[in-house]
């Protein structure tokens, strides 16, 4: 990766990911790109409807991009309020992106989610290759997505490359409209507020990542050695599964007066419902090294603790 064109980059991952490529691999080297427009000196910024196919070829072709990271997407509870949108956003942009990686032969990051699995699959160290039938729009979007990449790899020899990414987690950029955002949610309310209305039934487990470890699985993995990936796309990594008990026990650790009650939403219930207790990474890890840093422990306390500060330098200002 040297030249790398980002879409989605002021969403939930993109944000960040932006900030960690510009270290990695020089500021000038990454165009940021959004349908947002900001104010930004710290580096290359279009703004980018990717559903706007020509635009994003001709932007890719000035910059000189050899990669594209198409991150630009809906997330699952927001796709289940708009399902036509989420549709023509999800699978219009995801299309757009391959159509000009094919075209300027440009290595390609998209990724999945544990979304893209459904009721009929197996819950507990959910296999890499198993039964996918989702039914939410996101996880249809996403299956369609995962076939796709693979798609362009086989008819078309495109370097195409995915992880099925579980509830992200991070005190930089707030998460818009997914199901796991809880698990964001209740860290930002326990130092605001001490207290927290889980709309997640207890009992409900998922997978979930601290984000340093997101943004290191997506180098990680564009930067492992192509002849040693037998899955191309959609590789399960998971760093953690836990249900909103534990992760309350966990702040409660570090806050005790911290109090968590129920107030559960019947359409994230039914999605989280339909998800995974926990996936099995371990062809992440025997085809590329996947390694997750984080377990829920280690990433509680460095939550509270930069959230903390951010919170507070908040109101300073
Ligand atoms: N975090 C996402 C969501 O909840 C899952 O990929 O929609």
């Amino acid at each position: 990766m040297k030249k790398i064109i980002v879409t989605g980059a002021l969403g939930q991952i993109g944000s960040e990911l932006v900030e960690k490529l510009r270290n990695t691999y020089g500021v000038d080297n990454i165009l940021a790109t959004d349908i947002r427009k900001i104010e930004s000196d710290q580096g290359p910024f279009e703004v980018l409807d990717v559903t706007d196919g020509k635009r994003m070829h001709e932007m890719a072709h000035d910059f000189g991009a050899d990669t594209m990271i198409h991150m630009a997407a809906l997330l699952s509870a927001t796709a289940e309020k708009n399902p036509v949108f989420a549709w023509n956003l999800n699978m219009g942009g995801l299309m757009n992106a391959l159509e000009v990686a094919r075209e300027l032969n440009l290595q390609f990051f998209t990724p999945s989610s544990i979304g893209a699995f459904g009721p009929s699959t197996p819950k507990d160290n959910t296999p890499q290759d198993t039964l996918q039938r989702p039914t939410t729009m996101y996880g249809v979007n996403k299956v369609a997505g995962e076939l796709l990449c693979d798609y362009y790899y086989t008819r078309f020899g495109l370097d195409t490359r995915g992880v099925r990414f579980p509830g992200l987690i991070s005190y930089a950029t707030p998460p818009g409209g997914g199901t796991t955002d809880y698990a964001v949610d209740i860290y930002y309310k326990a130092i605001e507020e001490g207290r927290y209305t889980s709309y997640i039934a207890e009992g409900t487990y998922m997978d979930m990542m601290y984000m340093p470890d997101a943004l290191q699985a997506i180098v990680d993995l564009m930067e492992a050695d192509s002849s040693k990936l037998i899955h191309r796309n959609a590789f399960n990594i998971s760093a953690m599964s836990f249900e909103p008990s534990q992760i309350a026990a966990e702040i409660k650790k570090h806050m005790p007066t911290f109090d968590m009650s129920y107030e559960v939403d019947p359409v994230r219930q039914a999605i989280a419902d339909s998800w995974p207790n926990a996936i099995d990474s371990t062809a992440a890890v025997n085809e590329w090294g996947f390694k997750a840093q984080y377990n829920l422990e280690k990433m509680t306390i460095d939550m509270l603790e930069k959230l903390q500060l951010r919170l507070e330098k908040k109101i300073i200002i």
